[in-house]
């Protein structure tokens, strides 16, 4: 039987993870978080005492890496990396920051190909990153490019951070947020943009909710 793909790109902070997991859920399907990935990856190399340079080494270990994605009672994800919870410690700054520094890697993005790919699972896959509809999933039955301007993603960084009782610098999230779209857009491998036919959506103004209708309707007139 033909299991769809629906496929969400964009920028850090655009709300792609909060739209991907709402959008799966109201229509029963499976999720790819992809930058977890990276990420996961980020942390295997620090545990393992691999430099993020080291494209062999990492190539590696991307094709042994023994991760597990579950939920709580909640249905909030959990996240494991050889047997540890590593939720938490995947979503500091720095975890992002090694994420994007290995995702620049050829090999290290081929060796996670397949491993994506294997997502897509009957009845469905929502699939969450920055080259799913580009590279990953060409062939998608809706590609959605999800945008907002640097200062509301950071703005919505900086009210998270501070509810959860970090100290926070706006301006400093801004020159973060603006110095890793710069470092996605521009590399040369699975850049950050949006793929071919894609329904482009600017969510600076609109709220989560108005979002991920957008994205069902459209899901819904898809072919
Ligand atoms: O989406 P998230 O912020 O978790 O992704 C972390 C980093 O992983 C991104 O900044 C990007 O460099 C990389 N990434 C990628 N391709 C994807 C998903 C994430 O290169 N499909």
């Amino acid at each position: 039987i033909y299991v769809p793909v629906l496929t969400i790109d964009g920028p850090s902070g655009s709300g792609k993870g909060t739209i991907a997991h709402r959008v799966a859920a109201r229509l029963g399907f499976h999720v790819l978080d992809s930058g977890a990935l990276y990420r996961l990856l980020g942390a295997a190399a620090k545990r393992h005492a691999v430099s993020i340079d080291n494209e062999p080494a990492l190539e590696v270990l991307a094709a042994h890496l023994d991760v597990q994605f579950t939920a709580d009672a909640n249905g909030d994800a959990i996240i494991m990396l050889e047997g540890e919870d590593v939720s938490l410690e995947i979503r500091t700054e720095e975890a992002g920051r090694a994420a994007s520094q290995v995702a620049v890697l050829p090999r290290v993005r081929n060796a996670l190909l397949a491993r994506q790919q294997a997502f897509r699972e009957s009845p469905g896959l929502v699939a969450d990153g920055r080259d799913m509809g580009t590279v990953v999933f060409p062939h998608a039955d809706l590609k959605v490019f999800l945008t907002a301007s640097a200062e509301a993603r950071a703005e919505r960084r900086y009210k998270q951070l501070l509810e959860k009782g970090f100290d926070a610098s706006l301006a400093a999230l801004i020159d973060d947020i603006r110095a890793r779209d710069t470092r996605d857009m521009e590399r040369s491998i699975a850049p950050l943009k949006p793929a071919e036919g894609a329904l482009v959506l600017d969510s600076t103004d609109l709220g989560i909710e108005a979002v991920v209708q957008r994205v069902i309707d459209a899901a819904r007139a898809a072919p």
